[in-house]
């Protein structure tokens, strides 16, 4: 089983889709000898450091060391899961995706998931038509006052609910039931069924592959609170995943068009900005940053501006986005909008270029958090610029290296006036302080005996022609990884079946196992003459094995009283001696 599917099945799902077709629609591929290759979309290169394996049925990337299978390809190009890949897939083949085997509960939901899906897009496209009803005057004119251009209305597919009951009718009549409108949370119940985005302005939440995943509804009149309603988090929404305007993006990436991503607090600064021309913008929904967002965001594009609104709130807002931001591994910048205003506020009081500017001066992340503690403290009051220096030299003591940490001092000395060396010595005992939680640096020295074992693996996987089933390696294996995988190995090897590597990806969480991912990255190269290495593993792998009897044995003797018994035991290290002399693979 292989989560939640028969192996054979993915099997075939994988053999109807060969890996260079299907990556072939996304990259340009060239082939040189057997393998293709191709800039790795994963990070940014201009010559070609990814090779795509059509034998084995899987990519590698030697720059940022991405591989996988189909599957995996399409997980990260989509930025979808599992479930979801397997689908396109099948999709592709035009294979029936079998029902799971494992869990009735998991059917079902799937089975409802297409019914809410469904429920949206029918909802999405209701609304839409709503907006060019001679009855959505008011609606319309709303549009109007907050310059919504033509285009960006198509682009957003935005609509209007023009009464309570309207769209509860329209779902009836396309044959929905309460209990699924419901769960789509496009209708609620309050003694009688109503549409929950009820005279507002709606504006579709589309997910990464375009489908209508949720709402979110503006009043068009002035209001204290719930200017704007969302979606409540359901079976396809939950908001912590979301961001409106990543449909576009991934549009943009697949243009090569995608050099970084703007993030913003709302939509109607998405909507602002692409009628300015950025197209490269996303907003979370009402929340903050969440650490699966920046990992969605990672696939797509790793660098980022963070453009909040300018008030306060935005701005402390932008502080936590970018520590969310940096912990996911991007390159973020941030910017601070004058006069507390929000980027669509921004655009129409001063126009493009003036943003643009803002964008050209974006600071450094640090230099912004820098920058934003300033803000809080006067310099001109002694005590004060004392506690805005400790606060500032603890931002970049939080930075990894010695010579990011430099550059940042001299940010800290241009905005106080402090001696650089003074401030070095202040950067040196605030590390101090730190110092009596960090972690002991425990050298780790690989043992001889598992750098065999990895070798020997390695080429039983990649199928060297010096490899082979001889030497039962299984009870010399302590890494439950590589005991499920030598078995695997064993089991194609006795029926006779080519091992693929990217079966492998079948069997094993490879992302999350270090064990299998190294022997994938295996570098073969480094090897001199590796029929003879292989030999010398094998030896290496025995030898540690019989010195490791020799010394339980040994144990045993000093603890054992018994004069026999002894006997009986340096008999047998005698035994192990002989064997280590040979050479004897066998016991
Ligand atoms: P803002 O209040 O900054 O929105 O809220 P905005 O983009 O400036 O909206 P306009 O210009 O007044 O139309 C930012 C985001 O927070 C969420 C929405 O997603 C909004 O886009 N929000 C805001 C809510 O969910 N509910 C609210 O009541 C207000
Ligand atoms: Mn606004």
């Amino acid at each position: 089983m292989n989560r939640g599917f028969d192996e054979t099945w993915i099997e075939q799902l994988k053999s109807k889709n060969d890996i260079v077709t299907v990556m072939s629609r996304y990259l340009t591929l060239t082939q040189k000898g057997k393998n293709f290759w191709t800039c790795c979309p994963f990070h940014n290169e201009r010559t070609p450091s990814m090779s795509i394996n059509p034998l084995e049925q899987y990519y590698h990337c030697f720059g940022c060391k991405e591989h996988g299978d189909v599957i995996t390809f399409i997980e990260k190009i989509e930025s979808c899961d599992f479930m979801t890949a397997i689908e396109i897939l099948a999709k592709n083949a035009n294979m029936e995706i079998p029902a799971f085997k494992g869990d009735q509960n998991l059917q079902k939901r799937k089975k409802q998931k297409e019914v809410i899906m469904n429920i949206l897009a029918e909802s999405a496209r209701h609304y839409e038509a709503n907006l060019y009803d001679p009855s959505a005057k008011k609606a319309q004119e709303y549009v109007k006052s907050r310059k919504f251009t033509r285009t960006s209305l198509n682009e957003f597919h935005i609509g209007y609910s023009k009464n309570w009951t309207d769209i509860v009718t329209f779902l009836k009549t396309k044959g929905f039931s309460y209990e699924d409108m419901l769960a789509s949370g496009v209708v609620e119940y309050k003694d009688k069924y109503f549409d929950a985005f009820g005279e507002r302005l709606i504006f579709p939440i589309y997910n990464i592959m375009d489908e209508c995943v949720g709402f979110s509804a503006r009043s068009i009149v002035p209001t204290d609170y719930a200017k704007y309603k969302n979606s409540s988090n359901n079976l396809v929404f939950d908001k912590s995943k979301t961001m409106f305007g990543i449909n576009f993006l991934k549009k943009l990436k697949q243009q090569h068009n995608l050099d970084y991503i703007i993030i913003v607090e709302g939509q109607m600064d998405v909507v602002a900005l692409h009628q300015a021309g950025y197209k490269n913008c996303v907003a979370c929904l009402g929340t903050a940053l969440t650490p699966y967002h920046a990992k969605q965001l990672k696939y797509l594009c790793e660098n980022v501006i963070v453009s909040l609104d300018g008030d306060s709130a935005g701005q402390n807002a932008t502080v936590k986005t970018i520590d969310t931001l940096v912990e996911g591994g991007l390159n973020v910048k941030a910017i601070k909008i004058p006069d507390k205003m929000d980027p669509d506020e921004y655009i129409k009081a001063n126009g493009k270029e003036a943003y643009q500017k803002l964008l050209d001066n974006a600071m450094d992340h640090v230099v912004f958090k820098i920058y934003h503690k300033l803000e809080q403290y006067d310099l001109n009051k002694i005590d004060q610029k004392a506690k805005f220096v400790s606060t500032a030299i603890n931002i970049v003591n939080e930075l990894n290296t010695n010579s990011e940490k430099q550059l940042y001092l001299d940010v800290i000395k241009n905005l106080t006036n402090i001696p650089i060396e003074i401030l070095k010595r202040d950067l040196v005992s605030s590390v101090k302080q730190d110092s009596v939680e960090e972690k002991s640096h425990i050298e780790y020295f690989e043992d001889a005996q598992l750098k065999a074992v990895k070798f020997v693996l390695a080429s039983l996987c990649f199928k060297k022609e010096y490899a082979n089933f001889n030497f039962d390696l299984r009870k010399y294996l302590k890494n439950p990884s590589y005991i499920k995988l030598y078995d695997i190995l064993l089991s194609y090897h006795q029926s006779n079946k080519a091992f693929l590597i990217s079966n492998l990806f079948d069997n094993f969480d490879v992302e999350n196992d270090v064990a299998i991912k190294e022997l994938i990255d295996y570098n073969f190269e480094e090897i001199q003459n590796p029929s003879q290495y292989y030999e010398e593993c094998i030896w290496k792998i025995r030898e540690e094995y019989l010195k490791d009897k020799i010394k339980q044995y040994t144990k045993q003797i000093d603890t054992q009283a018994d004069n026999t018994q002894r006997l009986e035991i340096l008999k047998k290290i005698n035994e192990i001696q002989k064997k280590l002399k040979n050479k004897n693979l066998e016991d």
